[in-house]
């Protein structure tokens, strides 16, 4: 009789090649062992247990896998998870403070800019960048900011006027 495993099966996927990846996520120290090939998303979602980040297209085109990682907006789904070794991610569930909401947060809230909220990760991510970097954008500026970002029910005038009433919530901020 053969022994040979079929692939995809338990023992198969004990053998594939595997890391243990440690990173600070949400202020946490976080670790876990996945096989290389795995997504950050993956990692993030499956062995973290943070599902507000969200795995929608795995090609990058989307943005519902947004994170940042080390300060920089990131697409989950193109980064391999121990590629993340030793770095510092921030979800959409490490925005805003404990039990408050971070102000672009609430100016999304209050703007009506999500309804099942599939995109918001990659919303509030490239606001928040946008944001950092430009006290008052213009439309323009918001189109080209969230053009990486796909929403497939709130429609984009809603969301450009969550990042307008955003822009206003952190002027009035103080860092
Ligand atoms: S799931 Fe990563 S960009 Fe769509
Ligand atoms: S709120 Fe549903 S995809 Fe954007």
């Amino acid at each position: 009789m053969s022994t040979t495993q079929p692939p995809g099966s338990a023992h198969a996927h004990d053998e594939l090649p595997s890391s243990t990846v440690t990173l600070i996520v949400n202020d946490q120290p976080r670790s876990a062992r996945c096989p290389d090939r795995t997504l950050l998303v993956e990692l993030i979602r499956d062995e973290l247990g943070l599902f507000g980040t969200h795995a929608g297209c795995l090609n990058g085109d989307c943005g519902a896998c947004t994170v940042n990682v080390d300060g920089r907006i990131t697409k989950s789904c193109l980064v391999l998870a121990p590629a993340a070794e030793g770095t510092t991610i921030t979800t959409v569930e490490g925005l805003g403070e404990p039990g408050a909401l971070h102000p672009v947060q609430e100016a999304f809230w209050e703007k009506d800019g999500f309804q099942c909220g599939f995109c918001l990760p990659g919303q509030l991510f490239a606001t928040i960048d946008l944001l950092d970097h430009e006290d008052a954008p213009s439309d323009d500026d918001i189109r080209g900011a969230l053009a990486g970002n796909i929403c497939r029910c709130t429609g984009y005038q809603k969301i450009i006027d969550s990042v307008r009433c955003a822009a206003e919530r952190t002027a009035r901020t103080p860092d």
